[in-house]
């Protein structure tokens, strides 16, 4: 066999392979824009939903007001995010993109979680935010930083995060995140939150302390619902 059409066998199987592997992220669009439209319940999305006519979108279908107004961080976290996702602004489906408002009461929490389809990256818009990512097994390596007014950081896709507000003030941060649905995975509602509810014995050797510990946690996150 010719090596040019090796090389070429041994890249396609090799795309094919790891093709497999990796968890999808949103596609380039094949369009200018694809406006959502909401289709019939019986309708199957598939990477996005349907696009509305192109001569019957307007400006409207790109645009969202009010993300000004403080929100409600009266809850047992201490925060609040404002996801701005295809569903709130239906010209975003497939471009790839999202937006979010996150407020912080004092000692306020975005509590560790994770994004399994988006990058993100955020900026401390009012008060002192300590943030932090962790990178994947096995160092878990804790990336972390004090951010003011102004002040950038990054999430890598998938990788657990968070915000903690430091301030005695309320917090304000904006995020730009990399997909029209970012999907959101909090750790403690995940793992003790579910629905039916992870086996205590799971749980137990997973974290390696005993069944109350673990039923407080699970007893927690039942309250905090
Ligand atoms: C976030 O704030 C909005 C408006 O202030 C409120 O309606 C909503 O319940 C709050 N969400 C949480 C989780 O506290
Ligand atoms: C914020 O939410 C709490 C709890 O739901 C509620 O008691 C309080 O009235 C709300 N505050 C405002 C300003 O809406």
């Amino acid at each position: 066999m010719m090596n040019g059409l090796r090389y070429f066998l041994a890249t396609v199987a090799f795309m094919a392979l790891a093709s497999s592997f990796v968890s999808a992220y949103d596609p380039s669009p094949l369009q200018a824009f694809c406006v959502a439209l909401d289709g019939s319940k019986n309708d199957v999305f598939v990477n996005g939903k349907f696009c509305k006519n192109p001569k019957l979108v307007n400006a409207d279908d790109f645009f969202f007001t009010g993300l000004n107004i403080p929100r409600n961080t009266s809850n047992a976290v201490g925060s609040n995010v404002t996801l701005i996702n295809v569903d709130m602004i239906p010209g975003l489906n497939t471009l790839g993109i999202s937006f979010a408002r996150i407020d912080y009461a004092p000692n306020g929490l975005n509590p560790p979680h994770t994004h399994p389809r988006a990058s993100e990256i955020l900026m401390c818009a009012e008060g002192t935010l300590m943030v932090g990512s962790v990178t994947s097994n096995p160092n878990n390596q804790l990336f972390t930083k004090i951010l003011h007014l102004g002040d950038l950081f990054v999430f890598p896709i998938g990788l657990i995060h968070f915000q903690f507000n430091m301030g005695e003030t309320h917090a304000v941060a904006f995020s730009g995140l990399g997909s029209h649905n970012p999907s959101l995975i909090v750790m403690a509602s995940a793992l003790f939150g579910s629905d039916p509810p992870i086996s205590i014995e799971v749980l137990e050797k997973a974290f390696q302390v005993d069944k109350n510990v673990i039923k407080e946690l699970l007893m927690a996150q039942f309250m905090g619902k």
